[in-house]
């Protein structure tokens, strides 16, 4: 795919912090330098191109943990007309550390398509001594350029991680992403992309391509999203939590879903488990995802995890990334996958 133009899509985040004081790595300000300043910063050689062309469009400029339906909206928009020009060979988003896994999840669902679409971040600013931004973003640029690479991946500190695994698991480090049981699914060594495994192509993770279809266009109009809400189950959780949201059923925004961040492997203290009987009787959807970082519920074989209320639909992602595709599967009305 030479001289394609590759999109680089700015969104904000750490990448593109700015703090008054040299060196603070903490305290500075997310989503201050534009995409554009990102990409000059890099002084990319042209040999690290092969003959593309870069093209920065500011989508938006947002600290990540405000991340959410307006600014996925625009991505979206910016996404698929990249997608739909046969001039555009691939798309790299700069997004925070904070939420990107979520970005990059619901773009797996939505636009599983063999145009890769590589996600970067930075957990230093860009004014930092020692700024990881520039590194991950040309590493980024890489990925794009590579003819095995397709679908969405999230690439930092040298590593390439699918959407589907990739989970940020430390607050500080430079090196902040895992993407568990499953691990990276390659890495990048001097601007070279060495693959572990060889992706899936054109493959959503959790929607079929109708629902694909609709879940985009809702999101597209701007129409709000069906209320899906996580709860944790714990030591000594009541259910008050979600009787509270149930006094909200006849009010603008009813919750249609939650999420149970269980304990080990599906489990739920028995007041919350009441509490969410009560609210599946009233018509809201429950799933189950562990809160373990590693692994996921494992159902007995043949066991119908759906059709008993006391052992709804285990899903074997994060439950910020179940929240997702609860949400996504609402709008889409396509539940019964
Ligand atoms: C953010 O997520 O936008 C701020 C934190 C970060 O990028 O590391």
């Amino acid at each position: 795919m030479s001289n394609k133009k590759i999109l680089v899509l700015g969104t904000g985040g750490t990448i593109a912090g700015r703090s008054a004081v040299a060196g603070d790595n903490i305290g500075y300000r997310a989503a201050e330098v534009g995409v554009d300043d990102l990409l000059q910063g890099l002084n990319l050689p042209s040999s690290a191109l092969i003959g593309h062309v870069l093209e920065a469009v500011q989508v938006a400029q947002i600290d990540s943990k405000d991340m959410g339906p307006a600014v996925w909206q625009s991505l979206l928009l910016a996404l698929n007309a990249g997608q739909a020009d046969p001039d555009v060979g691939a798309m790299v988003i700069t997004h925070g550390t904070d939420t990107i896994e979520e970005t990059a999840f619901l773009l797996s669902c939505l636009l599983p398509s063999d145009k890769p679409i590589v996600l970067t971040c930075a957990m230093r600013p860009a004014t930092a001594l020692t700024p990881d931004g520039p590194q991950n973003l040309r590493d980024a640029i890489s990925v794009a350029v590579d003819p095995l690479a397709t679908g969405v991946i999230v690439v930092a500190a040298g590593q390439v991680h699918q959407a589907e695994h990739v989970m940020k698991v430390h607050s500080y480090r430079t090196d902040a992403f895992h993407s568990g049981d499953e691990g990276p699914c390659g890495c990048v060594e001097e601007g070279r992309v060495r693959w572990y495994h060889p992706l899936p192509r054109n493959e959503s993770i959790a929607l079929s391509e109708d629902a694909q279809q609709t879940a985009t266009r809702v999101i597209l109009s701007g129409a709000a999203w069906p209320r899906v809400e996580i709860v944790l189950s714990h030591a000594g959780v009541s259910g008050d939590g979600v009787d509270a949201l149930m006094t909200q059923a006849n009010g603008p925004r009813p919750v249609q879903g939650l999420v149970v961040a269980c304990t080990g492997n599906g489990t739920i203290h028995h007041e919350l488990q009441a509490a969410l009987e009560r609210a599946s009787q009233a018509g809201v959807v429950v799933w189950r995802s562990t809160r373990c970082l590693f692994g996921r519920i494992i159902c007995a074989e043949g066991s119908p995890d759906s059709a008993d209320p006391s052992a709804w639909r285990a899903v074997s992602f994060s439950p910020v990334k179940a929240r997702l595709a609860l949400a996504l599967a609402l709008m889409s009305d396509s539940l019964a996958r």
